[in-house]
Parts: structure tokens; sequence; C-alpha cells
């Protein structure tokens, strides 16, 4: 299977470089530099060239706090690149798996948010992730699926564990928010999952696939120091403390019972996922 990887040198996108070649999988992965995804005759001259079975775009413009004074990049790469590439998948008969996000919900919810719940993002960068989701669904519905994920952390890239991870090392005590609940998703597995998903042709519209369980970023604070072994104090703290241009969801845990019956297994555990997580370092 021939599989074309938009942002391949992210933090997840890394993950399915390595997870594909183990597989076996036939991976094409061109950088930003080759391939902008908000470049129209870029996209489309390399998809019709490489004619892939399957394109994954886990490219993204993931600064959320830039986010908010730079919205018309953020959005086309966001909104417009999707857009884009599902055009161009269309026309040459390729699936497309997009990435998008738990930023698409408002944070009113307390409990784990399935497919159906409504969205509503209070930031810019949900606000195109959502957008790309729409335009993906309105083009190629039949030949789509968007998964939306949740704060992923992996060995390769800079996430909250690493930075956890190296506050630990460098200081005596740090403060961590206790009133934002989400799901944090260890990318390996991620990746996993999205290979799994791209030998099922069927599987199309929308899914969720985070690691399981609901915590606040305190929670996982305490897990990680827990796991790594690292001795630090960890004070909690409400959002309102960090001044950041951003808003985020007070609570965006995401349900995968869906994702669950159709892969036949569930989820992994936060916990398992920040073990495995540490075990690479
Ligand atoms: N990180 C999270 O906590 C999180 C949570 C929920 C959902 N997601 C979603 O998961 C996906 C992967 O996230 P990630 O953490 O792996 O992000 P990341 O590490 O920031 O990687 C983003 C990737 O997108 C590429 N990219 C950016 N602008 C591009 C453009 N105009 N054209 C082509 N490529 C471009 C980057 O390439 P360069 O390196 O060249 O810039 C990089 O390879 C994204 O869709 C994100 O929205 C992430």
């Amino acid at each position: 299977m021939k599989i074309l990887l938009f942002g391949g040198s992210g933090q997840l996108g890394g993950e399915l470089r390595e997870k594909a070649k183990d597989l076996s999988f036939e991976v094409i992965a061109p950088v930003t530099k080759e391939v902008d995804i908000s470049d129209r005759a870029q996209v489309i001259h390399l998809i019709k060239q490489v004619a892939p079975s399957v394109i994954i775009n886990s490219a993204a413009y993931t600064a959320v706090d830039k986010a908010e004074s730079e919205r018309d990049r953020a959005f086309e790469i966001n909104a417009k690149g999707p857009r884009i590439i599902g055009e161009a998948a269309l026309e040459v008969g390729a699936r497309v798996i997009h990435i998008s996000t738990d930023y698409v919900f408002s944070g009113e919810a307390s409990e784990p948010l399935d497919e159906g719940a409504k969205t509503g993002p209070i930031n810019v960068y949900g606000e195109s992730k959502l957008e790309g989701e729409k335009a993906l669904q309105e083009i190629i519905p039949d030949n789509s699926l968007v998964i939306r994920t949740a704060s992923l952390h992996g060995a390769l890239g800079e996430n909250f564990v690493s930075t956890m991870l190296r506050l630990f090392k460098e200081k005596e005590s740090v403060s961590v928010v206790n009133d934002q609940v989400m799901s944090p998703t260890y990318a390996g597995w991620l990746a996993e999952v999205l290979l799994d998903l791209a030998r099922m042709k069927d599987v199309v519209g929308l899914l969720h696939a985070a690691g399981q369980g609901a915590i606040s970023w305190f929670d996982f604070a305490l897990e990680i120091k827990k796991q790594s072994g690292l001795k630090c104090e960890i004070k909690p703290v409400s959002h309102t403390e960090f001044k950041r241009a951003a808003r985020r969801p007070k609570y965006s845990a995401l349900s995968t019972r869906a994702l669950a019956a159709i892969l036949g297994r569930p989820s992994i555990s936060w916990q398992e996922g920040l073990r495995l997580h540490l075990e690479r370092l």
C-alpha cells in the first residue's frame, strides 16, 4: 500500500514514518519546503504524480497561541490545506485520513465526548481545524476519515511530557493547571492505530482516537513524576494563573468507544501510553 504522508517531520508524522517502515508500507513523506499543503498547485501536482492509495494528513498549523494573531495562516494550513488535499484525492481515487483535534469542542462537557457531540471551538486553532474537517466531509465524504485526537506526547517532539521531565530536573517546584481536563495520547500508539485504519478501506467519516481516561494536566504531571521517579514539588493552579493568548476548553476528554468497536480492542490507557513513551527515552 502506497501512503502519501503530509507532516512527516512532526511529532506524530515521525512516529508514522517509523511504524510504517516497520510494517513495510511504502511511504512518501515530502517536507514542507517541497510541498506546502496550502499551495494548491504543489499539492495537486504531487498527489497526481504519486497516485497513493491513502493520504495521511498530519500536517497542521499547531501553534495554538500564535494562531490568535496569525488567523489567516492558521486557516490557510488547517482549513484550505485539507480542502485542497480532498479535491486532489477525489481526482486520483485516494482515501484521505486527516488528523483533527479535541479543541473543536468548547469545553462545557462533563463526560468523554463522542463523535456526535456538538462542536464549538473557543480559539482560532480549533476553528481552523473544524473548517478542515468540514471541508473533507463535504468534498470526499465517501473516502475520507477524520481522526480527532488530543494532547499528543511522544519521544519525537516537544510536548507536555518532555517539558515536565525537563522542569523536574531544573526546578524544585512547578505549577500545573488543575482545571483543564483532557485525554493524554501517546503518539506511538496513535501511529499504529492510523496504520491499522489505513488498511480498513470501508472506515470513513469521523472517529475519536485518544488515550483512555479524563484527567487534568496536574494529575498527568503527578503520574509523569511517579513513573519517571524524578523529584519535584507539583502545585495545582487554576488556568487563570497562566496568561495565554488562546483560551483552552475546560473539558475535552474524548470517548473512544466507536474506535474500540472498529478495531476490536480498547484504546490504550493514558497511563500505559505514558509508560511506553518513557520506556522509549
Ligand atoms: N500536538 C497535540 O497535542 C495535538 C492534539 C490534538 C490534535 N493534534 C493534531 O495532530 C496532528 C499532528 O500534530 P503534531 O503534534 O505532530 O504537530 P507538529 O509536531 O507541530 O507537526 C506539524 C507538521 O506539519 C507540518 N506543516 C506545518 N505547516 C505545513 C504546511 N504549510 N505544509 C506542509 N506541512 C506543514 C510541519 O512541518 P515543518 O516541521 O516543516 O514545519 C510538521 O511536520 C495535527 O493535525 C494536529 O492538529 C495535535
